[in-house]
């Protein structure tokens, strides 16, 4: 199978990787070109725009920060738009909002193309090891065809009907992860602050009901004060944002995602942005000013 391969950040690099490894013939291209050397290495291709991907793949995937990112590189010029046609499917894995996948979506139809968002849930190792969950969505014949592809990128992938509902089931996703990074981190901080011993603690949580295989991966490094980035803080946060926003439209009261949602635009205003997202930890650390006033 070929397909094409569009953003190559921690997650699309791993991905298209894992595709190469598995034989299929990648086709890559990233906005900064200097990215696509490494998977040139692994055998890749590389295109000079996504119009020409497309052009050249029946199926190209896309893997992208954020809304505005996965909006551009359909509709700017040079864009996806420009070639895609009948018998061409698109599948954008990149966590945006359910406007941003149906817009793309009409974009694609529109024009003869499929479309699948397939949005998924498993960070930087998982992508590696093929081990992510595939929360896909859309045309179910394009979701048939590139089974192969999934099986060789997830452990397990979802088909969950209508175009949005694979971005909504993403960002519920996070924001669970999101609020759950932010207790973590004030549990941390409590014991440091009560004289306790923060090893002690990761190891009593671990033996109990609320062990998980995030805290047991993250909690180490940020009792370190170490964040390689996994999964970039600026990504959580707009994960955050947008499940807020999911949370107005469908008028779901949601305090706790609120505030995780400030400690981590907090911690992007101290410049964690490209850091994990659990660098929450630091932002959480500093003494709140207002309880001073
Ligand atoms: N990392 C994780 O653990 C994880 C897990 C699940 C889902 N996700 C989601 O997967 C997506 C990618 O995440 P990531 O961690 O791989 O992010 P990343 O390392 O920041 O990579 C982002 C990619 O988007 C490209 N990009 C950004 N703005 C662009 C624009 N305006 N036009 C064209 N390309 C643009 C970047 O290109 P350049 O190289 O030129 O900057 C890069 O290829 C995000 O939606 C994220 O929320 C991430």
């Amino acid at each position: 199978m070929e397909v094409g391969f569009l953003g190559l950040g921690i997650m699309g690099k791993a991905m298209s990787l894992n595709l190469l490894r598995h034989g299929f013939k990648v086709t890559v291209w990233n906005r900064t070109v200097s990215r696509c050397d490494v998977l040139v290495e692994h055998g890749a291709s590389v295109a000079e725009t996504p119009a020409a991907v497309i052009k050249k793949c029946k199926y190209t995937i896309a893997m992208l920060s954020d809304p505005s990112a996965a909006l551009s590189v359909v509709f700017d010029k040079d864009g996806v738009l420009e070639e895609i046609c009948s018998g061409k499917g698109y599948i954008d894995m990149s966590t945006v909002d359910s406007d941003t996948s149906s817009k793309i979506s009409e974009a694609i139809t529109g024009k003869g193309g499929y479309f699948l968002e397939a949005p998924v849930s498993g960070s930087k190792k998982p992508a590696e090891d093929g081990q992510l969950v595939i929360l896909a969505a859309g045309e179910k014949a394009l979701y048939d065809e590139v089974i192969p592809a999934f099986d060789v990128l997830g452990k397990k992938s979802f088909f969950l009907g209508k175009v949005g509902n694979g971005a909504k089931m993403k960002l519920v996703v996070n924001m669970i992860m999101g609020s759950m990074m932010n207790a973590f981190s004030e549990g941390l901080v409590l014991a440091e602050r009560s004289g306790l011993s923060q090893q002690t603690l990761l190891d009593i949580v671990d033996l109990g009901g609320i062990a998980n295989p995030m805290f047991k991966q993250k909690g180490p490094a940020m009792i370190q004060s170490k964040f390689p980035p996994a999964f970039p803080l600026k990504h959580q946060q707009k994960d955050m944002r947008l499940a807020l926003a999911l949370g107005d439209e469908n008028a779901v009261s949601m305090p706790v995602a609120a505030a995780a949602n400030e400690a981590f635009k907090k911690a992007r205003s101290l410049g964690l942005g490209d850091n994990d997202f659990s660098a929450v930890y630091e932002a959480v650390k500093i003494p709140d000013c207002s309880a001073d006033a």
